[in-house]
């Protein structure tokens, strides 16, 4: 019987995975648009879900949807056994020492709220630096701009080189004895750059300082380990990673989660309450106050379960390998400007690019004719647009059913862009 890595006999032997098995689990792959196959480059805004974790958020609402933690019934019982499964299958999956570190949240975007409001509000103080990278999507930027403004503390950025790494130099003497967090993505969503998330620890740690990262684009391509990297906070989306939207994942070290005041308060993160005050809940339901997205939550043990069984080193080779193909395929095609590392070991599956003076949104809309699904525009990273000096890109991106064949029809349809619009200057 054939397995995930087993490999067939075709071009897409160029990689580590499976890829014809794979996409039998995508039920929307087997989708046209227009009439044309689909082909989906726009992972980094969002995966396709396998079929083992559409079925569970059917079984879970067919079988034994009830509220958790507050039910002495079977289906209760039976519910909060499962979201609480899940919490140990991510503890497992990112190898956090303890479940009661991982807090569930909506996503990215709130897990990074929660700790600059919570955290932020408690240590910052008027002078600290907050320290970020110029790559920041605005999720790992605005928070911060407000903390900033409210405690009268000071934004610094990191340095990039001329191919979209931080400049590490530059980095030893920007972290400094004021900073308080420094805040920085691993992976970024634009450049692909992959940070170096365990120096920057120590540069943080040797000030006294805490770091978060921003894991959107690397928990879903990468294996990690939130001990090895020794990061004090890590915040990631599922619906990035083949799971559910509106859930997400903050992990953070347990003494300094515990350290903390809630987040939001209501029914859930209490111990108990009378009419004039209340003691909270123990970590981590301190933080998951109300009803959480159960369904969602148990929805996701099958995406973890999805990637474990393939293995994130597999995964992560399958896109170096696509993405060395992407860009030495795009690097054929004239006035091609491509952002980023040249390197694809250095990088993640996402490669952001403008050719000629064609809008990203042209290019966009032309690949979605030919039923190619790419993002273009400023892809929540205004700042460093500016920096780069476009209005925005074009960016696709792949993730474990992307095929080399799919690559090619790219280029096919990029070209077939460049001789109706290359000769077309908007600047
Ligand atoms: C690097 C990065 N950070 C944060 C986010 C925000 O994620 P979410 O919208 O799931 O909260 C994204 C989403 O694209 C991202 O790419």
């Amino acid at each position: 019987m054939a397995t995930i890595l087993d490999k067939p006999e075709t071009k897409e032997a160029m990689s580590s995975l499976n890829l014809e098995k794979i996409r039998r689990d995508f039920p929307i792959l087997r989708r046209e648009v227009d009439g044309k196959r689909l082909v989906y480059l726009d992972n980094a805004a969002t995966s396709q879900k396998p079929l083992s974790v559409i079925n569970k958020i059917s079984e879970y609402y067919q079988r034994y949807n009830a509220n958790v933690h507050r039910g002495i019934h079977t289906l209760s019982e039976e519910a909060t056994a499962m979201y609480e499964g899940t919490r140990e299958t991510v503890r497992h999956f990112i190898d956090a020492k303890e479940t009661c570190e991982i807090i569930f949240t909506r996503g990215t975007t709130e897990g990074i709220n929660l700790v600059a409001s919570t955290w932020g509000r408690q240590n910052v103080l008027p002078g600290d630096e907050i320290v970020l990278s110029p790559m920041e999507h605005h999720s790992n930027l605005v928070p911060w701009q407000v903390l900033a403004q409210e405690r009268e503390a000071k934004l610094v950025f990191l340095e990039l080189t001329a191919e979209g790494e931080i400049d590490m130099e530059a980095a030893a003497k920007l972290i400094g004895s004021r900073t308080r967090i420094v805040a920085v993505t691993q992976m970024s969503n634009v450049l692909g750059t992959i940070n170096p998330i365990k120096e920057l620890a120590a540069l943080a740690h040797k000030q006294g300082a805490v770091i978060l990262v921003d894991g959107a684009q690397s928990v879903p391509h990468m294996q990690i380990s939130v001990q090895e990297m020794d990061a004090d906070f890590v915040a990631f989306s599922l619906h990035k990673m083949l799971g559910p939207t509106g859930v997400g994942v903050l992990w953070g070290k347990k003494d300094i989660l515990k350290a903390m005041p809630p987040y939001m308060y209501g029914g859930d993160m209490i111990a108990s309450v009378s009419r004039e005050r209340s003691r909270y809940n123990e970590l981590p339901w301190k933080f998951e106050a109300g009803t959480p997205n159960i369904g969602d939550v148990i929805a996701s043990a099958a995406a973890f379960e999805y990637l474990t069984t393939m293995g994130l080193d597999n995964v992560r080779e399958h896109e170096v390998e696509i993405t060395r193909y992407a860009l030495n395929r795009l690097r054929e095609i004239n006035g091609i400007t491509i952002y980023g590392p040249k390197d694809p070991q250095k990088r993640g599956g996402v490669i952001s690019f403008n050719m000629k003076d064609i809008h990203p949104h042209d290019l966009g809309q032309i690949l979605s004719d030919a039923g190619i699904a790419i993002r273009a525009g400023h892809h929540c990273c205004q700042p460093l647009m500016k920096d780069l000096q476009v209005m925005g890109t074009a960016r696709a991106s792949f993730y474990i059913y992307n095929t080399f064949e799919e690559v090619d029809m790219l280029l096919a349809a990029l070209r077939e862009a460049d001789k109706v619009m290359g000769n077309v200057a908007y600047r």
